[in-house]
């Protein structure tokens, strides 16, 4: 930080312009980014598996998962039917391995464009293991903490700021995939942005972190982890209310939402206006009378 300060006092002391002050804040930028990527991977490690998780984790690698993302987990390319038969595992992190087994996507049964939730066949413990084999493979996303994606600790206020905060980051990077009320949305070539509402919070955070299938990733750079929690709380706080029949919005999406809105606030300025209208008038009648 020092040596920015100083680079930037001497570029304006030497009169550059406004836009040497433009590329010593795109420069800052940089230096800010390449800091953080170079911190983040030290992050990853720090849930440091035991060398038997590892091992009994290739264990089960090789029986279950070899035969599609190969002996080392270094992918098979395709399929005589132009398929990918496995992606390479290496640095896709324990994250992705907690994330595709606990939601039971993987093991998949077959080639195809999406792999859908299904029953999880592996135990909690059989998850770490697999996910400590993979974390072996090369640095990546490590499984989050409780304390990354819980408000458990936030007072009632911090929470609602949360929840708030959330729902904007909500409405701007995931309805367009996944509708705005969450419940999933169609994607091209036949695939599907799944219903992300009672998903569990660790595995939404692993799904930010990872990017599964189509779905972009938010590396902690794009949305910091106290983010990645609000975003949480808000999808969360959509669980716990729950749509009571008769005079729900839900299923119509923005734009009819909207225009609810709409009707409601300007039928509102309209009431608000013809009141004040007739007040004024009444007070005026009544100042003239006395
Ligand atoms: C029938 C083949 C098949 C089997 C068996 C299989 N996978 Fe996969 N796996 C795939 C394909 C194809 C993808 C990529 C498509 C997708 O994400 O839906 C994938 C994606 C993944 C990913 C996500 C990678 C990323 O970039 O985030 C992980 C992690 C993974 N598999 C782990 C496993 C583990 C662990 C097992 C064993 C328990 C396993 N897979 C078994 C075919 C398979
Ligand atoms: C470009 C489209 C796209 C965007 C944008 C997107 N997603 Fe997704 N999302 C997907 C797809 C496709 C899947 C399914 C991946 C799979 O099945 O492997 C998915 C899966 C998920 C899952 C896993 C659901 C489950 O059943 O386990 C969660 C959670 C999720 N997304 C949350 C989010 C959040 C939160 C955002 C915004 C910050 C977001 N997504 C933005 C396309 C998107």
């Amino acid at each position: 930080m020092r040596f920015l300060n100083r680079s930037a006092g001497r570029l304006s002391r030497h009169r550059r312009g406004p836009l040497a002050g433009v590329a010593v804040l795109l420069l800052g930028l940089l230096l800010t980014g390449g800091v953080y990527t170079a911190l983040a991977p030290a992050q990853a490690d720090q849930q440091a598996s035991s060398t038997a998780d590892v091992e009994a984790g290739r264990e089960l690698f090789l029986v279950g998962c070899a035969f599609c993302h190969g002996q080392n987990g270094e992918g098979i390319s395709t399929d005589r039917d132009g398929y990918q038969v496995g992606p390479s595992l290496v640095g896709v992190g324990a994250a992705a391995v907690d994330f595709q087994v606990g939601t039971g996507r993987m093991p998949m049964s077959h080639p195809g464009a999406q792999a859908p939730r299904k029953k999880v066949v592996y135990s909690d413990e059989e998850i770490a293991q697999l996910a400590a084999y993979v974390a072996s493979l090369g640095p990546g996303p490590a499984i989050p903490n409780p304390e990354d994606y819980s408000i458990d600790g936030l007072s009632e206020e911090e929470r609602e700021k949360a929840i708030a905060n959330g729902g904007q980051i909500f409405l701007t990077n995931c309805t367009a995939c996944h509708n705005y009320n969450g419940k999933s949305g169609a994607m091209p070539r036949g695939g599907f942005a799944p219903n992300i509402r009672n998903v569990e919070p660790r595995h939404i955070y692993e799904a930010l972190l990872t990017g599964p299938q189509t779905m972009p990733s938010f590396s902690n750079g794009n949305l910091s982890p106290e983010e990645k929690r609000d975003v949480i709380a808000y999808i969360q706080s959509m669980n716990d209310s729950p749509e009571i029949g008769g005079f729900t919005l839900g299923g119509l999406g923005p734009v009819a939402e909207g225009m609810f809105g709409w009707i409601i606030g300007v039928g509102g300025l309209v009431g608000i206006a013809i009141w004040i209208a007739s007040h004024t008038t009444r007070s005026k009648k009544n100042k003239a009378e006395a």
